[in-house]
């Protein structure tokens, strides 16, 4: 049976609670923690960096999943990997060399990824399958929380599926945006196994609640 994991993203926590939040969503939960980072440059938002990342790492011991929007992205990747990064994933159209911004973040001992926008072709993945450990589809375009899941995405999830079965390597397949209790089966039959979700967590009051029940969605699957 496949193992599922919820990875909540912060961007909806309360930022002036931040340690408690992470220490809340994984007492409720939580397999991953997603830790959103945006420039105002790739993405046109502007949120947390390397040294928020260091803050929360002594509150939680699940992995810490950096999806970088930024551009460039080498510069930055040491310095989350010293901040606590578990695994750090960045959109391919945001380095000039992809296999080697990879190689840098397993240098570091992290886990490596690449991010699909929904217009952005899989084919990125044709040569450096070797070096990935972490596929993530996007759901949304990036740069906010709480937008609307975009249906297509489910045809690129199974896509993503079909070559992660090919390569027979153990890869992470991640989606992300506007997953809700609601749309996260849909997204595990495409062949989703690892589920962020912002706003559908954060949102709520009760943080145990919905990820109970987004765990009722998978069961069976
Ligand atoms: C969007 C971010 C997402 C976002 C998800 O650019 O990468 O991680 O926080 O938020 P929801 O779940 O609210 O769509
Ligand atoms: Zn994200």
């Amino acid at each position: 049976m496949t193992t599922f994991r919820i990875a909540p993203s912060i961007l909806s926590a309360d930022f002036a609670r931040l340690g408690e939040e992470v220490r809340n969503v994984v007492s409720a939960g939580a397999d991953i923690i997603h830790f959103d980072v945006m420039d105002n440059h790739y993405v046109p938002n502007l949120t947390i960096g390397p040294l928020v990342c260091q803050a929360i790492r002594p509150h939680v011991d699940v992995p810490i999943d950096v999806h970088l929007m930024v551009k460039p992205v080498d510069r930055i990747i040491p310095d989350f990997a010293k901040a606590g990064a578990n695994i750090i994933t960045f959109h391919p159209e945001a380095s000039d060399h992809i296999d080697r911004s990879l190689q840098l973040i397993r240098d570091h001992g992290c886990k490596a990824g690449l991010v699909f926008n929904p217009a952005t072709p899989l084919s990125y993945l044709e040569h450096v399958m070797d070096k990935i450990d972490m596929i993530l589809i996007m759901s949304v375009n990036p740069g906010f929380g709480g937008q609307s899941f975009i249906p297509q995405a489910l045809k690129k999830i199974a896509e993503a599926r079909r070559l992660i079965n090919e390569s027979g390597r153990d890869i992470m397949l991640e989606v992300d945006g506007g997953i809700k209790i609601d749309n996260i089966a849909a997204a595990a039959k495409a062949g989703a196994d690892t589920f962020v979700a912002g706003s559908a967590i954060f949102g709520q009051p009760d943080y145990k609640a919905v990820i109970d029940a987004m765990r009722t969605q998978l069961a069976g699957l």
